[in-house]
């Protein structure tokens, strides 16, 4: 589709498929439950996302469970979910999807000769057989299908254009060629997508897509190569999160051919300035933290450091600006907020930070700033970050513990003793630990004791919020369950680490006595 940009000129519309909730989620340690889920898929519709990959719902109860959850609610963009070309596979993924406004079956069968022969032991005939009864199959459920065929950048050129061929005239309406394993080179790339164009006869009948890992640190190039070369949907991930190395990230390709629109001639439907807002969603849900220099949303990636950068910006940003920090959702300035800052100033800095609040969300973030504010000199953007971002988070439950106190004794003598005060429904209940190796072993102890299943503290980190003697310390801890391999995160921030690290255990605790409800009551 060719659409006019602001200078009026045409140019392609390409479309963007996020892949965040499902080849992102399969990044180690980004597992994400359904609420949170359901938060980022919000959150990318608001971005501007044409396609939201919600899951592989055959994968497991809670895939088919949160893409079934975001089919329902969520409206304004494709909902997809991923299927092997296998009945069962794809009868899942149809029932997951079938409330979706627009639902998307995306169905994928390895190609290369190294999936044939040693994953798969299939012939060419047999692979091309597969996907085309695979996509007849999710065709008889929805008119929107799309294939991939798995490692395309290392098939043969000439199979490859096989099964191309007879997707398409199985009635996919988009064909992905994944670079499944970030092999690829942007010289490869832009070969093999022209020769699809010029060899493929019925290629005009299906949008051709693109799918790059980013092994070798290509994805972005070899995506920007395949655009260059007719690709009209990229898929991507907020924060390039994805198996092993992560895929093409979104943030950085949106902003590379909106900046370098006179080189691409193509752009899409992301309104960027919810760039940084959006990672930073997906990096507190996921705990996976968004590098410094990361290109485009990373702290740093408008930070100038030397003297003559400083003078040069303060001169002419486009010195050493290429794009401004506001067209990617970074605030003008670190305005400092204190205690006789009003709720209007907060209100117009929370919404400059890119969030819209109810009413009600602004009450409870004013309520909980003006506590930072009587604790903390100076509040800092971050400080206000963590703020909403702790509320839009909050989903509790009527049997979720809340922190109320502590008490702590410890030293280089001696066993610590830690006395947790938390409340159940307004009915306070204290528990007590004197053991462990330091305090944060004893508080463990201690929350352990509000449930009946055997925990490990797998993970804990803790840092500061912003600069100063009186920053914040935001706590993460990762329980994980004896004799499963489910973990449970918990987060929390205050100008206190013990307390910042005790209500993060408790939110961790919460988490797992919710899934435990949500199984009994399955049973
Ligand atoms: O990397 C890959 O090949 C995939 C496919 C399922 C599209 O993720
Ligand atoms: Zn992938």
């Amino acid at each position: 589709m060719n659409v006019n940009n602001q200078n009026g000129d045409s140019c392609r519309q390409i479309v963007i498929f996020d892949t965040t909730l499902r080849d992102g989620e399969q990044s180690p340690g980004a597992s994400m439950n359904m609420q949170e889920k359901v938060e980022v898929a919000k959150a990318l519709v608001d971005l501007g996302v044409d396609v939201i990959e919600a899951g592989f719902p055959v994968a497991s109860e809670g895939d088919f469970e949160s893409v079934r959850e975001i089919s329902r609610v969520v409206k304004g963009s494709v909902v997809c979910g991923l299927a092997r070309c296998v009945n069962n596979d794809i009868d899942r993924a149809w029932e997951a999807l079938k409330e979706a406004e627009e639902p998307r079956i995306h169905v994928f069968l390895a190609t290369s000769a190294i999936h044939r022969e040693f994953k798969l032991r299939m012939s060419q005939e047999e692979i091309i057989a597969r996907a085309v009864a695979g996509v007849e199959r999710a065709k008889g459920y929805c008119s929107n299908v799309e294939f991939s065929p798995e490692d395309a950048c290392r098939t043969e050129i000439d199979f490859l254009c096989k099964v191309v061929e007879a997707t398409i005239a199985a009635g996919a309406t988009t064909v992905n060629i994944p670079d499944t394993v970030g092999y690829t080179t942007p010289g490869e790339m832009t070969a093999r997508i022209r020769t699809l164009f010029e060899r493929v006869p019925n290629i005009d009948k299906a949008v051709v897509s693109i799918h790059c890992h980013n092994d070798l640190g290509m994805a972005v190039a070899n995506s920007l190569a395949a655009v260059m070369a007719g690709a009209g949907q990229i898929e991507c991930t907020i924060n390039g999160l994805g198996e092993r190395a992560g895929n093409c990230s979104l943030e950085e390709i949106v902003m590379a051919m909106r900046t370098r629109r006179d080189v691409f001639h193509v752009d899409t439907r992301i309104i960027s300035q919810k760039l940084v807002p959006t990672s930073r969603l997906v990096s507190k849900v996921t705990g996976l933290k968004v590098p410094r220099n990361k290109a485009v949303v990373g702290r740093n990636a408008f930070a100038h450091e030397s003297g003559v950068h400083q003078d040069g910006v303060l001169k002419e940003r486009s010195t050493y600006e290429i794009m401004s920090p506001e067209s990617v959702g970074f605030a003008k300035n670190d305005l400092v907020l204190g205690k006789h800052s009003g709720r209007a100033a907060l209100s117009e800095r929370i919404k400059s930070l890119g969030y819209e609040l109810t009413p009600e969300q602004l009450v409870s973030a004013f309520e909980a700033f003006k506590n930072l504010a009587d604790r903390k000199k100076e509040v800092y953007d971050a400080d206000i970050i963590e703020i909403v971002d702790q509320m839009i988070l909050k989903h509790g439950n009527d049997s979720d513990w809340k922190y109320e106190s502590y008490e702590l004794a410890c030293g280089s003598d001696g066993k610590p003793f830690v006395k947790v005060i938390l409340s159940q429904n307004g009915v306070e209940k204290a528990v007590c630990a004197r053991e462990g190796d330091g305090p944060v072993h004893a508080m463990f102890v201690a929350v352990q004791q509000l449930v009946s299943f055997p925990l490990s503290l797998d993970e804990f980190k803790l840092e500061a919020v912003s600069g100063g003697s009186d920053a914040q310390g935001n706590a993460v801890v990762v329980l994980g369950e004896q004799g499963s391999c489910k973990t449970y995160r918990g987060r929390a921030t205050s100008t206190d680490v013990f307390e910042a690290t005790l209500k993060a255990l408790v939110e961790a605790i919460n988490r797992v006595q919710r899934v435990h409800e949500n199984e009994e009551r399955r049973a």
